[in-house]
């Protein structure tokens, strides 16, 4: 995991600022299950009028239901948005018809002024771990891209060629998420965005279990036999509950581990995080 000083911020800012200008468009990916949380906050003032197709991938991860209406949020403030499984997907066709859709109007421009249309050139930009090695693997269909987060890897501009109507710079543009806000942190912690440990286990593990508690209750009941019961207890005696329930003794920091990790994995079904209702 990258730590973000202001000196990386500012390198990572400038190497997707002096990209902008190779490219038609930014392919802004974002972790599904935090459509929000999950963005940079300087993205807009980073790439300005740059067009923008917005990606929420991990969809298997992220709750379908949440996730349409993220879709119909972005779409409704114009940005064109589309939800993706970089691990299986064929991404290749969503991709287009969304950088077609999202550079319609400059296309009809260039087609007035008789300009043809070429391959779309754009960049992959997103905080670490949103799977942008993982889509660019997809979409150029072998294993080209570095897998993991490091900034400041440049080679000269290399593009992947996607078919004949799409181009991708090689390296995708990493930039930051918003973590000096302490509910976006904790969210990210949660979901295996931040990997190091900035913030606390048990902590982590209250706090899931309050918003599962709030907004995904059946979860618990399936996965950890959950009653009425427990889901009214305090959040400390739940975690009390499932290590105990697992056989930790009072070892809570190792109920809290397994909660966190059979989250992370998907153990505990498709969630999302941020909801579109608190935004409006
Ligand atoms: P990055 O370049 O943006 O930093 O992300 P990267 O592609 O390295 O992906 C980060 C992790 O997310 C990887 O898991 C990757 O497999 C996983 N991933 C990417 N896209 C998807 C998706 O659409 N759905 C799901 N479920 N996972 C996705 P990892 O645990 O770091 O590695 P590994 O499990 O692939 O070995």
């Amino acid at each position: 995991m990258i730590q973000w000083f202001p000196g990386h911020m500012n390198k990572a800012k400038r190497e997707v600022s002096e990209k902008l200008k190779f490219i038609d468009i930014v392919f802004e990916l974002v972790d599904a299950r935090l459509p929000f949380s999950s963005r940079n906050p300087l993205l807009k003032q980073i790439i300005q009028n740059k067009p923008q197709v917005m990606i929420l991938n991990k969809a298997d991860l992220a709750d379908s239901k949440e996730t349409q209406k993220w879709l119909n949020y972005y779409q409704a403030q114009g940005i064109t948005a589309v939800a993706l499984n970089a691990k299986t997907d064929s991404a290749k066709k969503k991709i287009l018809a969304a950088a077609e859709d999202a550079l319609k109007a400059k296309r009809e421009r260039d087609a007035k002024r008789g300009i043809k249309p070429r391959a779309i050139r754009a960049m992959v930009i997103g905080i670490p771990n949103v799977g942008k090695s993982t889509l660019l693997n997809r979409l150029v269909g072998k294993k080209i891209a570095q897998t993991g987060n490091k900034p400041g890897v440049t080679k000269g501009q290399q593009w992947l060629k996607v078919g004949n109507q799409l181009e991708l710079l090689d390296t995708p543009g990493i930039l930051w998420p918003k973590f000096e806000d302490a509910e976006v942190a904790k969210k990210l912690a949660v979901t295996g965005a931040i990997k190091d440990q900035l913030l606390h286990l048990d902590d982590l593990a209250l706090y899931t279990l309050e918003f599962l508690t709030a907004f995904y209750p059946q979860a618990l009941v399936e996965r950890y036999g959950f009653t009425a019961t427990e889901l009214q207890l305090p959040s400390v005696e739940q975690l009390l509950f499932i290590t105990a329930k697992r056989g930790f003794k009072d070892d809570y920091l190792r109920g809290a581990e397994l909660l966190l990790n059979e989250l992370r994995n998907g153990k505990l079904g498709a969630l999302t995080f941020d909801h579109v209702e608190d935004l409006v």
